[in-house]
C-alpha cells in the first residue's frame, strides 16, 4: 500500500482552510483594506462585503442576517450568550448547562460561580445522552439561560436540541446552543429548532481561526460582552475582521454544499474506520452512542494503553488524531466528557478521537487501519513487560 505522507483525522479540532475560502479573503488583505465603518466609498464598499458574508452565514442557519453577530471565535460566542442572558435578567442568577460542554462553557460557568452565580452542570448517561426530565426539573424561577451543546466535540454525540428548546420555551427561559461542531454535518434551521442563541466557529468549517458568530433571535434582549464601538448594530465592539468574515461567508456556502458528502461518503469512511478498529483490535470499545452522533466522529478506547503513546506513534506514522484529554504539564488528565459518561479513568486515558472531513479518502482510512493495530500491540507488549525491581536508596 502506498503510504500517504500526512493523514489529518482531527477535523473536530480544526479544519483545512478551503482554497475557495483563501481566494475569497485575499482581496480584503491586498486591495480592499478599508474600515467598513468609514463614511467614504473605500470603506463603504468593504461594508457591503461584510453584509454579503452576513447573508451567507445567515442562510447556513436559516436566520435573518440582522440576527447575526460576528465574534472572534466560538468561545467568545458562548461566553457572550450566557453573559448577555445574566445581564439582561439581573434578578436571575442561575445557569443550566451540561457536564460535557466545551471548556468555553464549563470554565466560564465556573468563573461565574466564583462571582456568586449558580450553575447546574447536568450529568449525562453512559452513552453520552441527556435525561430531559432532569433538565426540565433543573430549570428554576431564577434560571436566566439554558446552554446545551448540540454535538459533543469529543464523542460526536448529539443532544436533542429541538426538544430542549421546547422545554425552555415552555418554561420561559432563554435557550442557547453551542453548535460549533455541526455546520456542514447537520442541517441547521434556527426557526424550526426554536433556538434563541446559537454559536458557530468558522475554523470548524474550512475557514480560518479567529472568527465566529452568535445568532441572536430577533427581539431577544441583548447586552454586548465586548464593549466598544457601535459595530454589529451595537452588539459587539471592535473593528470587523473583514477578510475573516468574507472567508466565513464563503465557507458557509461550501458547508451547505458539503452536507450530502458528510452524511454519505464521510459517514461511510468513518464507519469503515470504526468497524475495522473494533473488529481488528481486541479490547477496543467505542465511546458514546452509535446512532445519535455526528457522521464524522469516532471516539474509541483501547484496554491497557495510554492515549498519549498511541497519539505519539500515530504522529510518527504521519497521522493526526487527538485524545479528549487535556495535556497538563506532561500528564494526561482523563477527559471530563468520558468520565461524566461513567467511563473508568483507565478507559478515559486509553481513548482517542478520530474525526474525518470532506478532504479525507478511503486510502487514508485503509492506511490508519493498517497502522493502528501494530501500534496498540506494541504499546501493550511494552506495558505488559514486568517492571524491573527498583531498590529504594538507603534501604539496602
Ligand atoms: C463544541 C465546541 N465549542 C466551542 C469551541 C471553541 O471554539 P473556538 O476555538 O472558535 O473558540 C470548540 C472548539 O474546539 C468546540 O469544539
Amino acid at each position: 500500500m502506498s503510504q500517504p505522507k500526512f493523514v489529518y483525522f482531527d477535523n473536530n479540532a480544526t479544519t483545512q482552510v478551503a482554497p475557495e475560502v483563501v481566494d475569497a479573503m485575499i482581496p480584503f488583505l491586498r486591495e480592499q483594506w478599508g474600515n467598513p465603518s468609514s463614511i467614504y466609498t473605500f470603506g463603504k464598499q468593504v461594508a457591503k462585503h461584510v453584509e454579503t458574508a452576513r447573508e451567507k452565514v445567515a442562510a447556513l442557519i436559516n436566520a435573518d442576517p440582522r440576527e447575526i453577530v460576528f465574534t472572534s471565535c466560538g468561545t467568545e460566542s458562548n461566553n457572550s450568550a450566557i453573559y448577555s442572558a445574566l445581564m439582561t435578567h439581573p434578578q436571575k442568577r442561575h445557569v443550566v448547562t451540561s457536564s460535557v460542554e466545551h471548556s468555553a462553557n464549563i470554565k466560564f460557568c465556573q468563573a461565574l460561580q466564583a462571582q456568586g452565580y449558580q450553575t447546574t452542570f447536568l450529568p449525562v448517561e453512559p452513552d453520552g445522552g441527556l435525561d430531559l426530565h432532569l433538565l426540565e426539573q433543573s430549570i428554576r424561577p431564577d434560571t436566566a439561560i439554558v446552554s446545551i451543546m448540540w454535538a459533543n466535540n469529543e464523542t460526536g454525540v448529539l443532544f436533542p436540541i429541538e426538544e430542549i428548546a421546547a422545554i425552555c420555551r415552555s418554561k420561559g427561559v432563554l435557550f442557547h446552543t453551542d453548535a460549533v461542531q455541526t455546520p456542514g454535518k447537520l442541517k441547521i434551521d434556527v426557526n424550526d429548532l426554536g433556538i434563541d442563541l446559537l454559536s458557530l466557529s468558522a475554523h470548524k468549517l474550512h475557514a480560518p481561526k479567529g472568527i465566529g458568530l452568535l445568532y441572536v433571535k430577533r427581539n431577544t434582549k441583548y447586552r454586548p460582552y465586548i464593549i466598544g464601538g457601535n459595530q454589529e448594530r451595537g452588539r459587539r465592539g471592535g473593528t470587523e475582521n473583514v477578510a475573516q468574515i468574507a472567508g466565513f461567508g464563503c465557507a458557509a456556502e461550501l458547508a451547505m454544499a458539503s452536507l450530502a458528502d458528510e452524511n454519505t461518503r464521510v459517514r461511510a469512511l468513518r464507519d469503515k474506520l470504526e468497524n475495522g478498529i473494533l473488529k481488528g483490535i481486541p479490547g477496543s470499545v467505542r465511546n458514546g452512542a452509535r446512532e445519535r452522533r455526528l457522521p464524522n466522529t469516532l471516539n474509541v478506547s483501547f484496554d491497557s494503553v495510554e492515549a498519549e503513546g498511541v497519539l505519539l506513534m500515530l504522529d510518527q506514522a504521519g497521522i493526526c488524531a487527538s485524545s479528549g484529554s487535556a495535556c497538563t504539564s506532561g500528564s494526561l488528565d482523563p477527559s471530563h466528557v468520558l468520565t461524566a459518561m461513567g467511563c473508568s479513568i483507565a478507559r478515559a486515558r486509553g481513548s482517542i478521537r478520530l474525526s474525518l472531513g470532506i478532504y479525507n479518502t478511503e486510502t487514508e482510512v485503509d492506511y490508519v487501519l493498517a497502522q493502528l493495530p501494530p501500534i496498540i500491540q506494541k504499546l501493550r507488549s511494552h506495558s505488559a513487560k514486568p517492571k524491573e525491581k527498583t531498590v529504594a536508596a538507603g534501604k539496602g
